[in-house]
Order: C-alpha cells, then structure tokens, then sequence
C-alpha cells in the first residue's frame, strides 16, 4: 500500500542495533542490552519496489526441514475460449481446509481467479504465497487475517490485499463462508490515476487512505519448536519446517503490507449520460484491473439509457462476478454466479434490459469486476459450472 504504516517497537535508525531488554528495570526499548532482535527488509521488484523493515525475534531464516511439494497446476478444459460463459458460483462445494477450498476456475499466464468456500479456519499451518499478490473478496463470514505484519478483521464486502511473501492465516467465525480469490503475478496496486506523484490519492479518487484497513493487534510469539509453512512457488505448494514462530516480529514500518478495503466504502462516480466501466476500478495490475460496481444513483440526462451499450472489448476478457442486489444489465442473474465475456465479441445488456432501464433512478447492485488484458482459460471446475446456454442469452 503506498502509504507508510509502522506497528509495535523499531529503532530509531535503520539497519542498526536493537536489542531488547534484559530485565525490565533499569532498560527501555528499543536501547537494551539483552539480545538482538533480527531485521528483515521485505521488499518488492528487488530494492525498487515498496518495502517494509521487520525487527524478528528469532532469525526469520531457521529452516529446519523441507517436506514434500504437491503440484498445484490448474487442471485446463478449454484453452481458447470463444464463447460467453455463465458459471455458478456457489456450486463450489465447502471444503474444510482453506488452501483445499480455493477452486481455481479462470487462469492465464498472469492470474488465477476462484471462488472457495472454507469451512474452518487455518490454524494448523502456516502460508505463503511467493508466486503472486493475493485479493480476496469476502462474499460471506467474518473472521481475522492473521499476519506476520499483524492482524486485519474482515467481514461482507471487504476486499484482502495480501503482497505476495506475507505469511498468514485466516480465522473464520463460522463455517459459512463464501470468498472469491485472485493470484496476481503482477503486483496488485490502486489505480495510479488516481494517486499523485508522492502516492497520495487524489479528490477525484473513489476512495482514499481514510477508507483503508490497515493492519493492527501485531502478534508477537517468543517461539522456538516446530512450525510448517506451506509456501506456494512455481505453482506448487512446498512445506517447510521452520525452527521459530512465524508471528515473531516486534515491530515494523514501511509501505509493504497487506491492507483490507470495503466494497462499500467505494463511492461511486455517476455522469448525465453512461460513464464507462473505469469509473469502477479498484484496483490496477500490469494484466487486469479489478472494479466495483455499488449502489449508485443512474445518469440524469433527460434521455439517458442507465443500461450500458453494447461493447467489444476486443482486447481483454470480462469477469464480473455477482454480489448482491438487481443486477439492471442482465436477466436471471444471481449471488454467486460470474459471468465471462471473452474478447473478441461484443457483449451487452440482456435483451429488454436496455428499455426497462429508462426511467429508472438508481441501482442497487454489487459485483467484482476482473477484466483481464490476455484471454483466460477455462478449468475442469469452471466447466462443471458452465450453464452452457449463456452465449445464447441475446437471442429474443
Ligand atoms: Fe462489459
């Protein structure tokens, strides 16, 4: 997130000594006189990038096994996809463990896009992503992020920005949940239209900095034993033991971390005639962008069509996946199903659509939109949720 967070203890200067006390008395940190702590740079795009500095109470490199790796490849049905597809959703069966639950439905070379429905809480182990930035969207549950950077609750609507590297877990309140998940290989950032030159977004901005999750309650474990990470690189997942608690770090600052953002926060941009689909982005990427549609009051030109027009995104893909309320454009739409309108065509409002929106003053719609600059393909999963008839759905 380009903006500078700090949590917990640091030493007032970069890359020198802190140690914590020895005793209590007599010593105040970060000045003490008992061991180091242990620094740790996590950075992005090799010292480019975003970084934080971590302070660790143990070595953060302490592995003590390597374990198995199991490939994690999606299992593809369709590589060149032409048609408009209709996937539902939440015919993806509940699964208890959370990395089990992710059902990799939609993938090219740059992301994965999911859905899970985890039915507990990773407790048991600990993960990381090292391939790809991770977003999730919560559609249902509440619960907490757990991370080595601290701890972000999360509940209906809010959007999970996790950089790749950073180690969590995810507690869940109960065992109904519904989440929608991307693997980004290019880093996940705002739109950098609405950023300034120093990162600070703009008044035009649907959002700012107030609206952001930052996290909190940084959990410190003084823990030597055995601890698995799972870590996913390469497209496999490997375990590794590690001889100290994941969860060590006493303190932290920089502009790296993971960061929650509501859907509902998103305060829509509205026109007198249509504005198109950018006035929704959330979030950029060098290969997709991400949107959010919300309740917004409709054009108020006195012959405005509120309905979009028909549209050939020629050179990208579109996924929206639906939230929650009347989704205006299209008929017979539900929570959970997504909708993918490959490049290549045009695509538009269902038929009627068009002139039942005239007249009509707002909407009360939610849906994530991922529209993708490489064309997707389909996994085995994806087409067991296929409708195969949506292609058909412009035809009177
Ligand atoms: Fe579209």
């Amino acid at each position: 997130m380009p903006f500078y967070h700090t949590l917990g203890q640091i030493p007032p200067k970069r890359h020198t000594q802190f140690a914590r006390p020895a005793s209590t008395e007599g010593t105040t940190p970060p000045f003490g006189d008992g061991p180091f702590y242990y620094e740790q740079l996590f950075g992005t795009i090799g010292f480019e990038g975003m970084s934080s500095l971590l302070y660790h109470v143990h070595r953060p490199t302490m592995v003590r096994e390597v374990l198995e790796s199991v490939d994690m490849t999606p299992k593809l049905a369709v590589q060149k996809n032409m048609l408009s597809r209709k996937l539902l959703g939440f015919g993806v069966e509940p699964a208890d463990d959370f990395l089990d639950s992710r059902v990799p439905l939609l993938v090219n070379n740059d992301l994965t896009f999911g859905l899970a429905a985890p039915r507990q809480s990773l407790t048991t182990y600990f993960y990381k992503n090292a391939d790809a930035d991770e977003m999730l969207f919560i559609h249902r549950g509440t619960g907490k992020l757990r991370t080595l950077f601290g701890t972000i609750p999360f509940q209906y609507g809010d959007y999970l920005v996790i950089p790749r590297g950073v180690i969590y877990q995810i507690e869940f309140d109960t065992p109904d949940n519904r989440l929608l998940y991307v693997e980004s290989h290019s880093p996940i950032y705002t739109p950098k239209r609405y950023r300034n030159q120093f990162g600070q977004l703009l008044e035009h901005s649907p959002f700012c900095e107030r609206d952001i999750i930052r996290p909190g309650a940084l959990e410190t474990h003084d823990e030597t034993g055995d601890f698995l990470m799972k870590i996913k690189k390469q497209g496999a997942l490997h375990s590794l033991v590690y001889a100290s608690h994941p969860f060590d770090v006493v303190g932290w600052d920089g502009y790296n971390y993971p960061y929650g953002f509501s859907i509902f926060n998103f305060e829509p941009i509205t026109g007198r005639v249509h504005q198109p689909p950018p006035v929704h982005q959330t979030f950029q990427t060098d290969s997709f962008v991400v949107c959010s549609f919300v309740p917004r009051l409709y054009d108020y030109h006195p012959k405005s069509i509120p309905a979009p027009y028909n549209h050939s995104n020629i050179d990208s893909d579109e996924v929206i996946y639906y939230v929650d309320g009347d989704f205006m454009s299209r008929n017979d739409i539900a929570p959970g199903h997504i909708t993918l309108h490959p490049g290549g065509t045009p695509h538009g409002p269902a038929p009627g659509a068009m002139e039942r929106s005239i007249g009509k003053k707002e909407t009360q719609e939610y849906a994530v939109m991922v529209d993708t600059f490489r064309p997707l393909m389909l996994t085995e999963q994806a087409v067991a949720l296929d409708d195969g008839k949506y292609y058909k759905s412009w035809i009177m």
